[in-house]
């Protein structure tokens, strides 16, 4: 069987009430690809509002969870917070989140483990910034944030790999097909021997990095590049046109 398609939005710290239902709205309305899986991550505050309005078969993911059970945790957000609340997925280790909040590879595999326990699904982003590329360490820099996880989980059946080179972040400046397939490629076949064969035939891998409805189709083609995790396009009505990129 296929990988199924998958794209994923991440609002990060954007949006109001009112554009956010908007975006909800268009989704609702639209005619997307039944074939494709679509999660969509406003901010957390924003997570019931867009699960209570969502249609259903889509799906919400936080753009973050911690690794302990309910207790003082202060400004944290629980796993089974978020199922109660009918939030089935959670991004975790998201560049802005690794370089800004210094959250560092084990921090990231604690609480892709905890999602994952809990019974959520995970969007596990990783990549490398442009002074690691230069210097030639991109599938250095990407397996050993992989293996942080793989230290911690077997099974990675809950989890989808996003790859989100730093420099393509919100920069306009999108990997090359060429670029992106060939670090999708490394982490497939890291997975085939830190792994399994089934996590590597099985496993999603997303590319992220300026994704917009003009190079989604041609990324798409690539047959390690299993869908997208967009940022600042999925706030556009064009998100739809992303979605849509795999037919
Ligand atoms: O998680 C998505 C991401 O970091 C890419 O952002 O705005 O370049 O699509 P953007």
């Amino acid at each position: 069987m296929g990988r199924q398609f998958f794209v994923g939005g991440n609002f990060k710290m954007n949006g109001t009430i009112k554009s956010i239902k908007d975006i909800i709205q268009n989704l609702n309305d639209a005619k997307l690809d039944p074939n494709t899986e679509v999660v969509i991550a406003p901010p957390s505050l924003y997570l019931l509002l867009a699960r209570e309005h969502l249609r259903k078969g889509l799906e919400v993911a936080a753009q973050n969870v911690f690794d302990k059970p309910n207790g003082a945790f202060t400004g944290e957000i629980s796993v089974d917070q978020l199922k109660e609340s009918g939030i089935t997925w959670t991004i975790l280790g998201h560049s802005e989140r690794r370089v800004i909040l210094q959250e560092d590879d084990k921090f990231v595999a604690s609480k892709t483990k905890a999602a994952v326990d809990g019974g959520l699904s995970v969007i596990l982003c990783c990549g490398e910034s442009l002074e690691q590329r230069e210097a030639g360490k991109t599938i250095e820099v990407v397996t050993t944030q992989l293996k942080a996880v793989a230290d911690k989980i077997q099974d990675w059946s809950k989890i989808v790999i996003a790859y989100e080179p730093i420099w393509a972040i919100g920069t306009g400046k999108v990997a090359t097909t060429e670029q992106a397939q060939e670090v999708h490629a490394a982490i497939r076949e890291w997975l085939k021997k830190e792994v399994s064969a089934k996590a590597a035939d099985e496993t999603r891998i997303l590319y992220g990095g300026s994704v917009t409805e003009k190079n989604s189709s041609e990324l798409a083609k690539q047959p390690d590049i299993d869908g997208f995790l967009v940022g600042g396009a999925s706030l556009k009505p064009a998100f739809v046109d992303i979605i849509n990129s795999n037919q």
